[in-house]
Formats: C-alpha cells, structure tokens, sequence
C-alpha cells in the first residue's frame, strides 16, 4: 500500500510542473515548443563577427574574367562530370549537343551555339562568368552549380567544341 507525506507530494508536484512559454495552462510536462531549433518564419542564426566568406561570387568585371584560369585540372573525369551538370542546367535551353536548340529555346531567343568558332575562342574564364553571372536573356547558374562544378562544365564546353 501506498503512504505519501504531503510535503513529499509538494515538492514531487513542484518539480514535475512548469510553466508553459506563452504562458497561461499549467503543463505537466515540456513538449516540442520548447527546444533550441528555430522557428517558422525566424532569422537563422547571424555570422559571428570577422566571418569570411569561402565562396563568395563577387561579381567580376571582364577584364578579371578574362584573365582566370580553369583550376580544375582536365581530364575526363572532370569533363565526364561537367557532362552530367551541363544536362542538368544548361540542355533544356542549349540543347544536349550546346548548338542552342533545348526544348526551352523556342521560347526565349535562341540561346547562344556553344560549339560555335566564337566560343571556342573566348577564353575559360569568359565561359565561367556567363555561368555564374549569366548573359543577355540566360539567367545566373551561380546558385545551382558551385565554383568546381562551373569550371568542370567549361572542361565539357571545350569537349563538345573539339571538332
Ligand atoms: C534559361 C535558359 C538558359 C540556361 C538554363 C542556360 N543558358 Fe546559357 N544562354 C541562354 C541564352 C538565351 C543565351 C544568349 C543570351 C543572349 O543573347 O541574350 C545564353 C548564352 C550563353 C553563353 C554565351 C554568353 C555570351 O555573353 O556570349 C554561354 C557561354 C552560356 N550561355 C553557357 C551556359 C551554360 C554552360 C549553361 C549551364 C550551366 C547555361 N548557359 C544555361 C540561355 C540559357
């Protein structure tokens, strides 16, 4: 049989009791509201001061385009890789073999033919800032494709220039 003190079921109650956030109902135990996550609709934690940005996509002028080299080293992993990106984001407007004739081409002006004698002579780094900061009519592809990924495609671009 059970026998309980009253000051030993005060103090049980006292500390198995709280007072819920937004206040009012007296809640036995704590529930999901009450955790370090954010909330809908907060603003994710700020930077700690001095923080510096890895990946930051300063916009460049041509000049300092022109003048970058693709860091990816070639080979066909990288084209094989850029390959794959290039049917991901760039196909539906530049079409698969990148003359310009994706499925989306017949809706916007046609996009640039990447194969063409003008593109195989610009220079990468002219290449990489059309993908990250796009051109004319083509949006930027700088939030769908990170720093390597960009230079493994302009390694594609360079094979499917190749006659
Ligand atoms: C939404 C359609 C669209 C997508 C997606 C797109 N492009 Fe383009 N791209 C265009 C159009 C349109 C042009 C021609 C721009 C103009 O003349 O206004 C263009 C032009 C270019 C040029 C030439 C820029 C210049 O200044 O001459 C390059 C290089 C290029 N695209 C590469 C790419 C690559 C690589 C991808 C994928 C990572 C890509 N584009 C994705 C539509 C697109």
């Amino acid at each position: 049989m059970w026998k309980c003190s009253l000051p030993a079921a005060a103090l049980l109650l006292a500390t198995a009791c709280t007072q819920y956030p937004s206040g009012g109902s007296l809640r036995l135990h704590t529930d999901m509201a009450e955790q370090p996550g954010f909330r809908a609709q907060e603003n994710p934690r700020a930077l700690p001061p001095g923080a510096v940005a890895r990946d930051w996509d300063a916009p460049l002028s041509p000049e300092a385009a022109a003048k970058l080299k693709n860091p990816e080293p070639a080979g066909e992993a990288a084209v094989a890789q850029g390959k794959t990106l290039f049917r991901v984001y760039c196909t539906p407007c530049h079409g698969a073999s990148g003359k310009g004739d994706g499925t989306v081409a017949s809706k916007i002006t046609r996009p640039a033919d990447l194969t063409s004698a003008k593109y195989a002579a610009s220079g990468d780094g002219f290449l990489y800032q059309a993908i990250r900061e796009g051109s004319g009519l083509m949006p930027p592809q700088a939030e769908s494709l990170s720093n390597r990924e960009r230079w493994q495609v302009v390694h594609y671009l360079r094979s499917l220039q190749k006659p």
